[in-house]
C-alpha cells in the first residue's frame, strides 16, 4: 500500500486546490474536513472528520499518515491549533510537515498574522519531522471577495496607495505544496511563494477590465474607511489584523519577486493577466463557486 497524505482545509482555498496536483502525481490523499455534512463533495476520496481542537479526531486523521499539509483558517487560535496538530502529527509518526504560513512571518513583526506565523515556523522546526515552510504572499484569490461588489459598482477599494505587492495565485501554492509532500530532499526549506512580478491595485483592476470587458476601478481608502465598512462583518481581531496587514502592503514591504515557484514546479508563477482571465466570471457575475 501506498504512504498516505493528509491534506487538511480540504473545503478551503488551499487545502482544495492541492488536490489537483496530487491527483496528477497519482497521490490519492486523505481528506481532512471539519464538518460531516462537506464530505459529500470529496466522492472517491477517503475523508477524515476531525477538527483541530479534538485531539483524539485528529489521532484518527493522522493515523498510518506519513505526511501531511497543514493549513488553518486565520484566527487567533492559527497558532494553538497549528502546533497541536504538528505535535499529534509526530506523535503519529507522521514524516512530512508541509506548514502553510505567510509571507515575510517574523517573531517581532507589526503584523499580528506574521507574529503567530512565525511562532508555528518555530515550535515546527523544533519538532523531529521532516518541515517544509510555504510562505506566500496576498493571494489573487482573495480578490474573489471583491466580486460581488466589482460586478454590481464596478469598483473596488483598500488602503494600500500605489504599492506593488507579489501577489501569488492558490494555484501555485498548491503546485508547491503538492510537490513538497510527495518529493524528498526538501526538509527544512522555506518557500516564499510570490507571483512572477509585483503589482499594484490599480494594475489589478486594469487587469480586471481587460479580462471582464467591463471598467472596473481601484479607489485607494483610508484605514478607517476600510475598517468601517467591515466592521459589521468581521470580528476585531481579524479586522484589525487586516488593517495591520494592508499596512504593512502599503509600506512597499511585500513587492520582492521570489523564484520558489518556478524552481519547485518548473514552469512560471501564475500571471496577474492569467489569474484575471481565468476568473472573469466571477468578477461580471459577483458568483463565486465553491472550490
Ligand atoms: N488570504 C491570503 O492572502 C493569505 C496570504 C498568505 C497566507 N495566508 C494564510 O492562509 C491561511 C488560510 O488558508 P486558506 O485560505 O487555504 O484557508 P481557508 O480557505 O480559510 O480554509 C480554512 C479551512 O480550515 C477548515 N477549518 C476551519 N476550522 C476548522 C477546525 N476547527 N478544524 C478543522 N478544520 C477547520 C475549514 O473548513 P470549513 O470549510 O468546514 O470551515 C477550511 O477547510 C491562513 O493561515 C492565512 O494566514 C493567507
Amino acid at each position: 500500500m501506498s504512504p498516505t497524505t493528509l491534506v487538511t482545509g480540504a473545503t478551503g482555498a488551499t487545502g482544495a486546490a492541492v488536490l489537483a496536483p496530487l491527483d496528477r502525481r497519482s497521490v490519492a490523499p486523505r481528506v481532512m474536513v471539519r464538518d460531516p455534512g462537506q464530505a459529500h463533495r470529496f466522492p472517491g476520496r477517503e475523508v477524515a472528520v476531525a477538527d483541530f481542537d479534538d485531539l483524539a479526531a485528529l489521532g484518527r486523521a493522522l493515523d498510518g499518515v506519513d505526511a501531511a499539509y497543514l493549513v488553518t483558517p486565520s484566527s487567533e487560535r492559527a497558532a494553538e491549533r497549528q502546533t497541536r496538530f504538528a505535535d499529534a502529527a509526530v506523535a503519529a509518526g507522521v514524516r512530512r510537515l508541509v506548514v502553510l504560513s505567510q509571507y515575510a512571518a517574523q517573531a517581532d513583526s507589526p503584523v499580528r498574522f506574521l507574529r503567530w506565523h512565525a511562532e508555528v515556523e518555530a515550535h515546527v522546526a523544533s519538532l523531529p519531522v521532516e518541515a517544509v515552510v510555504l510562505r506566500p504572499n496576498l493571494f489573487f484569490q482573495g480578490l474573489l471577495a471583491f466580486a460581488g461588489r466589482i460586478a454590481a459598482t464596478g469598483r473596488f477599494g483598500a488602503p494600500i496607495g500605489d504599492a506593488a505587492v507579489s501577489a501569488v495565485d492558490v494555484r501555485d501554492i498548491a503546485a508547491v505544496a503538492a510537490a513538497s509532500l510527495v518529493e524528498p530532499g526538501r526538509a527544512g526549506a522555506t518557500y516564499t511563494l510570490t507571483g512572477p512580478r509585483a503589482v499594484t491595485h490599480r494594475e489589478i483592476a486594469e487587469a480586471l477590465t481587460a479580462a471582464t470587458g467591463r471598467p472596473v476601478a481601484f479607489d485607494d481608502v483610508s484605514p478607517q474607511t476600510f475598517a468601517s465598512a467591515l466592521r459589521e462583518h468581521l470580528p476585531a481581531w481579524q479586522l484589525e489584523g487586516l488593517v495591520e496587514d494592508y499596512a504593512h502592503y502599503a509600506r512597499g514591504e511585500a513587492a520582492v519577486v521570489d523564484p520558489a515557484v518556478e524552481d519547485v514546479t518548473g514552469r512560471p508563477a501564475t500571471d496577474l493577466v492569467d489569474f484575471a482571465r481565468d476568473h472573469a466570471a466571477a468578477f461580471e457575475q459577483g458568483i463565486v463557486t465553491v472550490p
